[in-house]
């Protein structure tokens, strides 16, 4: 068999050959019913992660909570009216004894019971009295043990725009019990402040810590609506990952849908595309210990592949190969005669486009990719490529995937090949010949390449600041589901997740 054939080298140009600037691209949207091709479900166990991230989120960006001044004027035996202030009224700390989160028709409820803090304070007083020419006054401290608190919240969780929109459809605190202990003062004063400001220092810690759940609420509403609508892959295409329809609520999980199709990320002239999604299953994990599951239909894999094949990303032209002279008619004098006959000593070049989108599918037992490419033989004659012949093939390979990162990445082996000549000007090419060569060529190069891209993987729709743990992959007819953890990377420089 020949020494490395044009082909041979032509994988290897592929391979280096660079990217045109700008392309016409396209495209793609969902036939849509409103249906996305990209599903995430947060389980029970998600749920819970989720509810202590923002109970200890919450507690950790309210305190210290600074209460307003209290002041009050009550009347005392003798001493007559007297008139008492609070200051500096100051939460430091809260406990949370124990809290639960249920979703439910209307929006997910949210309950901490058994809450405990402790608020510390100034008190001053003064009076006068007809009985003594001067006014008297004190100060000093107290503290305020706050027993029994309850806060219950209702989201409500809706698609707007295709962003999800958050809302604190109820929010309510109540303090069951509060014990005042001053430091120093009179018992008088003791009995006075407890008489006085009890009341007043309950509704003021309710409503306090109410209003401070809105502003949170709103707060991460705002960080949920800044969300961008699509994730960069590279710098052709993005993730679409609108939101569509309001998230479905069951009884312990939540389920959303995502487009989650490729998209240019350059100005592009549309061209719609259409896909299919089978039903999307309503338990997207089995195992009910994982907190996340995310479902990806095949049409995400097939919108990729027509992304970058309507780009031209799958189109090169080969002029240089080591051994120039293959790219010559005189070297093909004895494999084609015809070919050197028609055209004596002209220089040549092969225009290789993927015919088609490579096609991806997923079934229980595997991911398939079928490749469908053609290879255009010209002779160039006078300024002018002139096609003198068309062969083309078919690379069946079958690709495995994990995940990394965040990212659901794969990595592809070679399963067959089929080459067939489509015409040709000058007689019959021997494909015998090169169809050998073409194989080792994929395998040893072209391979590698595409290898290297599906290393990278693409973005699973998880927010920055949390990373996927304990992730595996699962494939069913026509969906690859990845079903993990997550966990928060606390990053202080962050803070967009602070309520
Ligand atoms: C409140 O103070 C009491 C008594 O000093 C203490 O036992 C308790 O741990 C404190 N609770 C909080 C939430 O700081
Ligand atoms: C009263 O509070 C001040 C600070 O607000 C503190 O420095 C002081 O030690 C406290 N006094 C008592 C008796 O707790
Ligand atoms: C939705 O988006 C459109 C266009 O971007 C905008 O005009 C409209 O105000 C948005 N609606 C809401 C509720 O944000
Ligand atoms: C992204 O998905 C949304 C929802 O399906 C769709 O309306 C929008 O056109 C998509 N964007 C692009 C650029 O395809
Ligand atoms: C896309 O490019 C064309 C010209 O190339 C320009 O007229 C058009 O405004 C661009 N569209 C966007 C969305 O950038
Ligand atoms: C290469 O071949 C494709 C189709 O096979 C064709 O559309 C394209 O124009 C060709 N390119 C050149 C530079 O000949
Ligand atoms: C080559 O021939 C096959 C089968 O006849 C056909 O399906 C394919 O489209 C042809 N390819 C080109 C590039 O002409």
């Amino acid at each position: 068999m020949a020494s490395p054939t044009p082909l041979f080298f032509l994988f290897f140009l592929i391979t280096t050959a660079s990217f045109p600037k700008s392309s016409r691209t396209q495209s793609i949207s969902e036939t849509s019913n409103g249906e996305g091709f990209m599903a995430m479900e947060l389980s029970e166990r998600g749920l819970e992660f989720l509810k202590d991230l923002l109970i200890n989120k919450a507690i950790a960006s309210t305190i210290p909570l600074k209460l307003p001044r209290l002041e009050k004027s009550a009347k005392f035996p003798f001493l007559g009216n007297v008139q008492m202030t609070l200051t500096g009224i100051t939460i430091d700390e809260i406990d949370v004894l124990s809290s639960y989160v249920k979703p439910g028709d209307t929006g997910v409820a949210i309950i901490a019971s058994g809450m405990t803090c402790n608020l510390s304070m100034n008190w001053y007083y003064k009076y006068s009295s007809w009985l003594l020419p001067v006014e008297i006054s004190d100060k000093g401290n107290a503290s305020v043990q706050v027993e029994g608190m309850e806060v219950g919240l209702t989201l409500g969780l809706k698609n707007q725009n295709g962003s999800l929109k958050l809302s604190a459809m109820e929010c309510g605190c109540i303090v069951r019990g509060i014990k005042i202990n001053v430091d120093g003062g009179a018992s008088w004063l003791y009995q006075g402040m407890i008489d006085a400001f009890a009341g007043r220092i309950t509704s003021a810690v309710e409503s306090t810590i109410t209003k401070n759940l809105k502003d949170g609420i709103d707060k991460l509403d705002a960080f949920l609506q800044s969300l961008p609508k699509e994730i960069p892959v590279d710098n052709i295409a993005s993730l679409n990952v609108t939101f569509l329809s309001d998230p479905l609520l069951t009884s312990n999980s939540i389920q959303f849908d995502i487009n989650g199709l490729f998209m240019a990320r350059q100005n592009t002239s549309s061209t719609s595309m259409e896909y299919f999604r089978n039903s999307q299953s309503s338990v997207l994990c089995s195992d009910p210990s994982k907190m996340l599951g995310i479902e990806l239909d095949e049409a995400v894999f097939n919108s990729a592949c027509a992304l970058y094949y309507n780009a031209k990303f799958m189109q090169w032209i080969v002029d240089k190969i080591p051994d120039q002279a293959l790219l010559n008619t005189a070297g093909w004098r004895f494999i084609a005669p015809k070919l050197y006959k028609k055209y004596p000593n002209d220089d040549m070049n092969l225009n290789i486009s993927l015919s088609s989108p490579p096609v991806i599918s997923v079934s229980e037992q595997k991911i398939d990719a079928t490749v469908n490419a053609a290879l255009i033989i010209n002779v160039l004659e006078a300024n002018q490529a002139i096609p003198v012949a068309c062969v083309s093939f078919e690379v069946s390979g079958s690709a495995s995937v994990r995940i990394s990162g965040n990212n659901l990445a794969g990595s592809m082996k070679l399963d067959g090949f089929t080459m067939i000549q489509n015409w040709s000007d000058v007689g019959n090419l021997p494909l015998f010949v090169i169809q050998p060569v073409m194989w080792t060529a994929i395998e040893t190069v072209f391979l590698p390449y595409v290898n290297a891209h599906l290393a990278q993987g693409i973005p699973l729709p998880i927010v920055h600041g949390f990373a996927l743990q304990n992730a595996e992959t699962v494939t069913t007819s026509s969906k690859i589901t990845v079903c993990g953890d997550v966990a928060y990377r606390d990053d202080k420089q962050r803070t967009e997740l602070h309520i």
